[in-house]
């Protein structure tokens, strides 16, 4: 008997058969061309808002659809939802409130729609549907899990404006910044993504240059999924964490020399860093799958900083959700290090010695090498690394 043959698979769309959906099912496009929406001449009329970096760069994640299923900043009761529940109004996970904070004696020139700039230029607009207080002591508490003004998350948040506008936005163009090849919206990461045929895509979110832990945490993801989605944080940080283009030198001779090509694209994430642990691995989480990933990393003390968070913290805080609600798979890593006697990276998982066998540097440690000079450990970052480091820290001490 002649086996009866199977029927065609149906033709789809690669995108809806490989990638996961973008959180609220559709990935927002709020870019619009100046003037498409409105008259040109009416640009002119419109009260204008000064955005700061961050508020530049929320906008932008809001536009391209980085931040689905938002399409503005948020109101007041999603607001406080996000801080009390971890979810949007309509119960959606969402972490981190993404709200437009002006002082309280310019709020009353924010009625209807408003012209945003950055710096002079003319980015996008804001249709005001809501103006509202913030509650910064409650938002310290519950987002940062501290009031100190010394954390820069803390510190931001109390030096903005009193009043949040809410309200839907729109982007004039993408702004593709000081690493055009590498900036792509999250439509174009999923094209990308498409291009290569992987099934399944990690992301890695840093703040850093890649340092060897990096990499091992990076190597053995890519054990298990099909492609490495190398997607550095280059919004605002904090003034001692390397500066994004020093890293992104870095990074092209690490991609260049140990990566193989095939299987790893590196994309700017132009989001500015809030420092927020916890509660920001789950936004970091939330927008690499609307940037099409299956899988993020966790590691240690993720987006943390001083001491404000428990190692695994934000870890542990994705129990606040199901799987399905998350709909990307945390991987989740210990402290991983070089050991000595090991003679390889480990983590408490798989390596039996004791402290004194292995080689663990503080971001101090290695900003305070750099600045005196001194070699990196090639245990602790590839040479090419450090090289570029050493030169870009000698430069701006010269
Ligand atoms: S972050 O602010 O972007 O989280 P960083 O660039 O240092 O900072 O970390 C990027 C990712 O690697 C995070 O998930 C972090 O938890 C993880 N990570 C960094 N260093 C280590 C390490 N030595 N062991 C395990 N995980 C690490």
């Amino acid at each position: 008997m002649t086996p009866s043959t199977p029927s065609p698979i149906p033709s789809t769309s690669a995108s809806s058969l490989l990638l996961p959906a973008p959180l609220g099912g559709t990935l927002v496009h709020r870019v619009v061309r100046r003037g498409e929406d409105f008259e040109l001449g009416e640009l002119g009329q419109l009260p204008r808002l000064e955005l700061s970096e961050r508020g530049a760069a929320d906008l932008e994640m809001i536009a391209t659809g980085a931040y689905s299923p938002l399409t503005g900043f948020l109101g007041e009761q999603d607001y406080l939802s996000v801080i009390e529940h971890l979810r949007l109004a309509d119960g959606t996970p969402w972490s981190i409130p993404i709200t437009l904070p002006v002082a309280r004696q310019d709020a009353g020139q924010y009625r209807g729609r408003v012209l945003l700039t950055h710096g002079d230029v003319p980015v996008g607009t804001l249709e005001v549907t809501e103006q509202f207080e913030a509650r910064k002591a409650y938002e310290a508490r519950e987002i940062y899990r501290t009031e100190d003004p010394q954390h820069p998350g803390v510190a931001a948040l109390y030096a903005a404006g009193e009043v949040y506008l809410a309200g839907p936005v729109t982007l004039f163009e993408v702004p593709r910044g000081a690493f055009p090849q590498a900036h792509r919206t999250p439509a174009e990461v999923r094209e990308a993504i498409e291009a290569r045929g992987w099934r399944s895509t990690v992301a890695f979110q840093t703040r850093n240059p890649v340092h060897r832990a990096h990499e091992y945490l990076q190597k053995v993801a890519l054990e298990l999924v099909d492609g490495l989605l190398l997607h550095p944080l280059v919004g605002a940080t904090k003034g001692d964490d390397v500066p994004a283009a020093t890293r992104m030198q870095a990074y092209d001779v690490l991609l260049d020399k140990y990566y193989p090509r095939e299987r790893t694209l590196l994309s700017v994430y132009p989001a500015a860093m809030r420092y927020a642990g916890p509660r920001e691995a789950i936004l970091h989480a939330l927008s690499r799958r609307n940037y099409g990933a299956t899988h993020f990393i966790v590691g240690r003390d993720h987006a943390g900083v001083g001491s404000y968070y428990g190692t695994y913290d934000a870890q542990e805080i994705f129990g606040a959700y199901t799987a399905q609600e998350l709909g990307i798979q945390i991987l989740k890593f210990e402290h991983t290090f070089y050991c000595q006697t090991c003679a390889q990276l480990v983590s408490p998982r798989t390596c039996p010695h004791d402290a004194s066998h292995h080689l663990v540097l503080s971001g101090t440690k290695v900003r305070e090498k750099l600045r005196a000079g001194e070699p990196l450990p090639p245990e602790f970052s590839r040479p090419e690394v450090a090289e570029v480091l050493r030169a870009a820290y000698q430069q701006a001490s010269d």
